[in-house]
């Protein structure tokens, strides 16, 4: 996968927003270019299952990025109900520990590709310690990584500065996705902390990145997305 550079299959856009018509303006604007689609739990929490059904409708992939975090019995039920829908992917914390992270394998049954989030892209090393973790970033990643794969997860949601971190230590194999992803032009980042260029995540390993606002926000979408494309392309 890395070495295939079909940049439009491996950029995922982020549809957060409360209002369809947007949604929708933004799925008609980069359609052409984009395959996999990511609805999170502002979209879900609107408009339910049926926004899944509308994009696979399109001929488009879904991934769901409800990052689940829960016991093991709940988290099972809802990953169950989750791959019937048919996503490509699925998100689950890795903070909700190991037995969580197995019962999500197996009512996964190898249907979509269950990614673990090891610490959000908004989080930074004051922000851990608030939280009672007396960790660096780097260390805390590379702990909550090695436990999903322990458990049998499929890859890993990682920023884009522990990347190469995250390839040394686990190989080739893993899918891993970057957020956080802001291209050179000055778009802002946002509650983003830990941001890197699209060039930059897919040289360090990334096999997609994810991008929302740069995207969504832009006031030509489909300009947007060509030129990040391009640029990757280039090689610049
Ligand atoms: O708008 P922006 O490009 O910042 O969107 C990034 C998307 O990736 C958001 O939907 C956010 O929920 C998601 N995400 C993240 N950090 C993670 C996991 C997911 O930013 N670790």
């Amino acid at each position: 996968m890395r070495d295939n550079p079909e940049y439009s299959k491996r950029i995922i856009i982020a549809l957060d927003d409360v209002s369809k018509d947007k949604i929708n303006r933004v799925i008609d604007a980069t359609a052409p270019f984009i395959e996999i689609y990511k609805i999170g739990s502002i979209a879900f929490t609107v408009f339910g299952p049926r926004i899944i059904d509308e994009i696979k409708n399109r001929d488009k992939e879904v991934f769901l990025d409800l990052k689940y975090f829960d016991i093991p019995n709940t988290v099972s039920r809802a990953v169950q109900q989750a791959v019937s829908y048919g996503v490509k992917m699925l998100t689950l914390h890795t903070l909700g520990g190991y037995e969580m992270l197995k019962a999500a394998v197996a009512a996964n049954e190898g249907r979509a590709a269950l990614l673990g989030v090891t610490l959000l892209t908004s989080f930074d090393a004051v922000q851990l310690k608030r939280i009672g973790i007396d960790s660096d970033i780097q260390g805390m990643v590379k702990r909550l990584a090695l436990l999903a794969m322990d458990a049998g997860i499929d890859g890993l949601v990682a920023s884009g500065h522990e990347l190469e971190q995250l390839r040394n230590i686990l190989g080739d194999k893993p899918v891993i996705v970057v957020p956080g992803i802001r291209p050179d032009d000055g778009a802002p980042a946002g509650d983003q902390k830990r941001v890197v260029s699209p060039k930059r995540a897919f040289d360090s390993g990334a096999d997609y990145i994810v991008i929302g606002r740069p995207v969504t926000e832009s006031n030509e979408p489909a300009d947007t997305v060509q030129k990040i494309i391009k640029t990757l392309t280039r090689g610049e």
